[in-house]
């Protein structure tokens, strides 16, 4: 872990976006994006469609390589390497390296569908850090346990409810210790009822400390866990500002109109 370099070369910040823009093609999705999330701190993001709230998020991941601008994650300059003042490129096997920092869970779950939950969450530590299978298998079963899922273990994503395939997907980007989770809409293609186990499972994890930036429709999510609102609209961060603030006294035409038509 980079401890070290992360505080010593951006003032203990986990994540860091400094201007940050990418295009697709001619297209401009990302205009400049500012963003500060401190150690510990559980940031929602909530924007119309198509304002970027994904592609940042796949920027974070070092999924899309950035135009312009800066963006460290723990420390590390997302796709590249800094050296007497200079930038180098990573090459694809540094990216895979600083992207094992980070755990990501998508709208859907993308989980190995002729694996068991347990296999899936053993999968990348056995695979990618080379974790003895036993201790791989051990810790699986206490993530599985700590998502309300010690009694599934053995089942298919199929024989799961879609809440509970969430969860396993949660398990296993935590099965690789990351620094920082990424979620992009956990919950939106839940059935209703099923909504509430995932975001319990998500406020436990933030109680446990983790760093968290929080795509989501939730606003109750956002009010009661987030530590800050980021309200995202054509690429650039609208309003930041404490949850409950920006949900009762939006300061912005663009966030107010916004949330009158989804609160
Ligand atoms: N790989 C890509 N190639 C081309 N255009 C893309 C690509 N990915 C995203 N875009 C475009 O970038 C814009 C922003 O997309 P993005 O998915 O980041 O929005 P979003 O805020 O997550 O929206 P939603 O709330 O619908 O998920 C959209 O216009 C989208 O069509
Ligand atoms: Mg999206």
């Amino acid at each position: 872990m980079s401890g070290a370099s992360l505080g010593k070369e951006d003032g203990g910040l986990m994540v860091h976006a400094e201007g940050v823009h990418k295009r697709f093609g001619r297209l401009d999705v990302l205009k400049g994006v500012d963003l500060k999330v401190k150690p510990g701190e559980v940031m929602c993001v909530i924007g119309p469609s198509g304002s970027g709230k994904s592609t940042f998020l796949r920027c974070v991941n070092h999924l899309e390589k950035i135009d312009a601008g800066r963006l460290r994650v723990n420390g590390h300059l997302v796709g590249y390497r800094e050296k007497g003042g200079r930038l180098y490129e990573l090459r694809e096997r540094e990216v895979a390296m600083q992207r094992r920092e980070i755990g990501m869970v998508f709208q859907r779950f993308n989980l190995f569908p002729h694996k068991t939950a347990l296999a899936n969450v053993m999968e990348a530590p056995v695979q990618v850090k080379r974790t003895p299978t036993a201790q791989a298998r051990e810790q699986a079963l206490a993530l599985l346990d700590r998502v309300g899922l010690a009694d599934k273990t053995h089942s298919y994503p199929s024989q799961l409810s879609g809440g509970q395939q969430q969860r396993v997907a949660i398990a296993r980007a935590l099965a690789m210790e990351p620094a920082l989770m990424l979620f992009d809409e956990p919950t939106s293609a839940l059935d209703p009822e099923l909504v509430g186990d995932v975001l319990e499972v998500m406020k436990q994890l933030a109680l446990d400390g983790m760093t968290m930036i929080v795509v989501t429709h939730e606003m109750g999510f956002a009010r009661e866990v987030g530590d800050s609102l980021v309200f995202m609209d054509g690429g650039v961060v609208v309003e930041e500002g404490d949850p409950r603030s920006v949900l009762a006294e939006p300061k912005h035409p663009r966030t107010r109109d916004f949330l009158s038509k989804v609160l």
